[in-house]
């Protein structure tokens, strides 16, 4: 990138993730122009065919992806084709024309990510992959910056939406065994294109040999990971688990210690009571040990178009900004704005409220009145037996702005059927 006033990016490929990325590059460009201080704009989309999902405007497109690399107008390359055939030789001739690469393709990494890294050095560019694990969880950038004055110990997390959007399903009480529920995940297109890399583990192994290297500083080692899948889990064990006091999840571990690294991947009960338990359905979460931070996770969705493309973008602005020379991460000075913190009065939310009324007649009903006139109305009410003539009332509202809510709190103080003061909690 010899212009610094533009980063020029190329597109190879445009499925769900490309087309994704294009339109988030599109909406939000003036937001990435001031976080990145520089005008970020794709120039040549390599597709076979086009998507429905996407409007290209003002940008070359050519049904053969290797014109991308070769174009001399391209800054940055985006690989978002997948798998490694031909996006190795696609990787390998952007690198060898001296442009900087933004991957998702964690097979590419963990298979030929030693050798791309060679290549990228030697010609004196960047190859990038947040995007490769976890989808929309920048969890390499945790690891790589966030986590950096750190000694980690190990990585250990659900790194596969599929298999655990199909453990989640058995779990449920509808005794749906591991055939039934893959078949509806791929109904959903959770699963890969070939479910085996999903529910084998391979998957997984790919994502958890990066965050291996990534943590540790050792090389990639696809090869020497243990891979085991979830097609031997019945719910049985599931049910046996529960009954012990553990879920099922599928986790890839990675750990480091005096004797050596640990990479494997496999089914693995984990306490019900763990935060890991609690993550469900097709989302993806890692835990980090480290000597300082501690124990810290992150959560969040581990596939889809938007939440894949925010991760390549990350990257895109990271090179855009190396390339700047904007030091540190963050704003532009002169791109932050000022802005009107929102006074307290002005923000809704619902409000738990509790309260003690007189045990008289007409009490409730005076209470929802003050309620109702300003505008306020009860989600759930729970009103416990009277004591002493005083009856514990708690109840959730609606959503209302705050001053409504004073207002009406005011209003109620004043009666002379509340006894003591009103406990107001807002809810999220
Ligand atoms: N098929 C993957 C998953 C999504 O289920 O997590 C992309 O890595």
């Amino acid at each position: 990138m010899a212009d610094v006033s533009q980063c020029r990016v190329g597109i190879c490929g445009l499925g769900t993730v490309a087309s994704a990325t294009y339109n988030l590059l599109t909406r939000h460009a003036a937001l990435i122009q001031s976080r990145s201080g520089t005008e970020v704009t794709v120039v040549h989309v390599g597709c076979r065919r086009d998507h429905p999902d996407c409007v290209l405007s003002n940008v070359r497109v050519s049904r053969d992806i290797f014109e991308v690399v070769r174009d001399p107008e391209v800054d940055v390359v985006l690989e978002l084709i997948g798998g490694t055939d031909p996006a190795l030789d696609l990787v390998r001739e952007a690198l060898g024309n001296g442009k900087h690469v933004v991957t998702a393709n964690k097979a590419l990494i963990a298979e030929f990510g030693g050798e791309l890294f060679d290549l990228a050095n030697a010609n004196n560019v960047s190859i990038r992959y947040e995007a490769a694990v976890a989808g929309g969880i920048p969890i390499i950038k945790a690891i790589r910056e966030g986590l950096a004055g750190n000694e980690i110990s190990r990585v250990a997390g659900i790194i596969n939406g599929t298999t655990n959007f199909i453990l989640t399903e058995m779990e449920g009480m509808g005794n749906r065994g591991f055939e039934e529920v893959l078949a509806e995940a791929q109904s959903l297109g959770y699963a890969e294109a070939d479910p085996t890399f999903d529910v084998e583990g391979i998957d997984a192994a790919h994502k958890l040999t990066i965050l291996s290297t990534i943590a540790f500083g050792v090389p990639l080692e696809f090869e020497a990971m243990y891979t085991e899948g979830i097609s031997q889990i019945t719910v049985a064990d599931i049910r046996f688990a529960d009954e012990l006091g553990y879920k099922i999840k599928h986790l890839g571990i990675t750990a480091k210690d005096t004797q050596g690294v640990e990479l494997r991947v496999h089914p693995t009960l984990v306490p019900k009571t763990s935060l890991i338990a609690q993550v469900g359905g097709v989302m993806n979460a890692v835990m980090v040990t480290s000597d300082a931070a501690g124990e810290t996770m992150y959560y969040g969705a581990g596939a889809g178009g938007d939440a894949t493309g925010s991760s390549v973008i990350s990257d895109v602005v990271d090179l855009a900004r190396d390339h700047v020379g904007i030091p540190g991460p963050g704003y532009l000075a002169d791109a932050v704005n000022a802005v009107q913190i929102r006074p307290l009065e002005q923000i809704e939310s619902p409000f738990y409220l509790r309260l003690t009324a007189r045990d008289k007649p007409g009490v409730m009903a005076s209470l929802t009145s003050i309620l109702s006139s300003h505008n306020i109305s009860i989600e759930s009410l729970l009103q416990r037996d009277a004591k002493a003539d005083e009856v514990p009332v708690v109840m959730i509202t609606n959503r209302v702005k705050e001053s409504a809510m004073n207002a009406a709190l005011l209003e109620i103080t004043s009666q002379s059927n509340v006894a003591g003061e009103i406990t107001r909690i807002r809810v999220l």
